[in-house]
């Protein structure tokens, strides 16, 4: 069955606010199964802030949120949470001392009793399917190299193959290619956008290169001052609306709103 307008992520007026500060203002979309959603912005527009809400980690003051139709509230048990959400950062959250099967092992660990993870770090579980997904990011040959001495990029890729074990619903990055050269931040693109559609995942990232939300993504959510300032298929951003994205604040604009 086809399932191409199911909604995945529903994000109605959330505002959140530090102390003053409004980090989110009022911002309301929403995303179906298979979207391929690039966030960008100005630094401090508030991505990370937004990314962090979808992952519930962040409460918003006002507002709601569903993820699959189930409420933020309601999102509090883990297990459920990893079956939902997967999470990539730009410090790929990978155990340096252990090796890359063991890293992407873990992708199941919120799957696991205690005991059974503990036990893994022995005798690995699953590990068929980690090597397949190892296999699929080109890794089969580093599976037991200590994981702190792989490259960035590589390490990327051992986070993909654990998200590929996780098999998360949804997929939220933020800046996972910061820290990559441009070689390399557009081959871990190019695999995460691949990976994702094959999975029929549904993706959102945030991203400072505009060229590579237009060249790998679907869609582009563009924030600004904590608020939607366009949402747009890929094919409709011009270069004019990018420019007053990126466009510095106008003193007018100071402390307002
Ligand atoms: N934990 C926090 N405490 C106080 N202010 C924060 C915190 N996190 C983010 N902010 C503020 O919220 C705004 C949005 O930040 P952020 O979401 O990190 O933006 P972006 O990821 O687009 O650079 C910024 O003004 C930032 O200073
Ligand atoms: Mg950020």
């Amino acid at each position: 069955m086809l399932s191409s307008s199911t909604e995945m992520i529903t994000v109605k007026n959330i505002s959140k606010y530090y102390e003053r500060k409004i980090a989110l203002s009022s911002l309301s979309f929403s995303i179906n199964k298979g979207e391929l959603v690039a966030l960008i912005g100005p630094s401090g527009a508030g991505k990370t802030t937004l990314l962090n809400t979808l992952a519930t980690i962040v409460k918003p003051d006002e507002g709601f949120l569903t993820i699959t139709g189930i409420p933020f509230e309601k999102l509090t048990n883990r297990k459920l949470l990893a079956k939902k959400i997967g999470i990539i950062r730009q410090q790929f959250d990978l155990v340096g001392q252990l090796s890359v099967i063991h890293n992407v092992l873990a992708g199941r660990l919120a799957d696991w009793g205690l005991f059974k993870s503990l036990l893994s770090l022995l005798l690995p579980q699953e590990k068929e399917a980690a090597l397949k997904a190892l296999e699929r990011v080109g890794l089969s040959d580093k599976k037991l190299e200590q994981t702190a001495k792989l490259s960035g990029g590589e390490q990327q890729r051992v986070a993909l193959a654990r998200l590929l074990l996780q098999k998360p619903e949804i997929i939220l990055a933020d800046e996972p290619v910061a820290s990559l050269d441009p070689a390399r931040a557009e081959d871990i693109l190019s695999m995460l956008t691949t990976l994702v559609k094959e999975e029929n995942q549904t993706l959102v990232t945030s991203l400072h290169s505009v060229e590579y939300a237009r060249k790998y993504f679907t869609r582009i959510i563009a924030i600004k001052n904590g608020q939607v300032f366009f949402d747009l298929p890929v094919h409709e951003v011009s270069d004019s609306l990018l420019a007053h994205l990126y466009q510095l604040k106008e003193q007018s604009d100071h402390d307002e709103s």
